[in-house]
């Protein structure tokens, strides 16, 4: 079936939003994030995909200055977090996680929130970059603390987002060496 120039739009304009996203680390410190913006953010989080539908998540948004500030001096590589409008701390949620041989599938639902929202803070006009704190038990507990999180949420990496100063270009990492085709 043809395609109508309005989906060919819509897929390009998603395809070049996926392409062109950086990780954005020096954020104008003078510029808030509007709460539509972040409600937006943690929409697409939730709808990433998760093994067995467990949506093991749960995220902590930070907007209190002094508290992104904390996070900025107390981890290694978080440092633009000070400038930073809003982070989201991407957490898991012990109680929903799958037992078994399945009990590492957490790392890969939260991994598919964060990527969603990078994504969607991009497409919002906003940088972004993902800092880890799991699998690092001294981030882990520093934000634990810092935030007074409840015993079963674990900590998973730090998003601080904001709208930037310098926009960076984007890396073109395409590579066909790291593709095997099977026809
Ligand atoms: C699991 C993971 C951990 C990362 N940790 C950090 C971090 O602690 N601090 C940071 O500045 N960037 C961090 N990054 C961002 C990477 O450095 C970045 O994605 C990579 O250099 C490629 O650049 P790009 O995102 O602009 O394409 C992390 C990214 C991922 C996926």
């Amino acid at each position: 079936m043809e395609k109508d120039n309005d989906s060919k739009d819509r897929e390009r304009i998603i395809i070049e939003n996926i392409l062109t996203r950086t990780s954005d680390r020096l954020f104008d410190a003078s510029k808030g994030v509007e709460d539509d913006k972040v409600g937006t953010i943690l929409r697409a989080a939730m709808s990433a995909p998760t093994g067995v539908n467990r949506q093991p998540w749960h995220f902590y948004v930070v907007t209190d200055k002094s508290i992104l500030l904390e996070l900025s001096e107390a981890l290694p590589y978080c440092k633009m977090a000070k400038d930073a409008g809003v982070a989201i701390v991407v957490c898991g949620d012990r109680r929903k996680f799958l037992e078994g041989v399945d009990d590492t599938l957490w790392v890969q639902d939260l991994s598919a929130a964060s990527e969603n929202i990078l994504l969607a803070a991009h497409a919002l006009g906003l940088g972004s970059v993902w800092t880890a704190l799991y699998p690092h038990p001294d981030r882990m507990e520093k934000v634990k603390g810092m935030l007074g999180m409840e015993e079963e949420f674990v900590p998973f990496n730090v998003i601080p987002l904001g709208y930037v100063r310098t926009p960076h270009k984007p890396i073109d990492k395409w590579n066909p060496e790291a593709v095997t085709y099977i026809k």
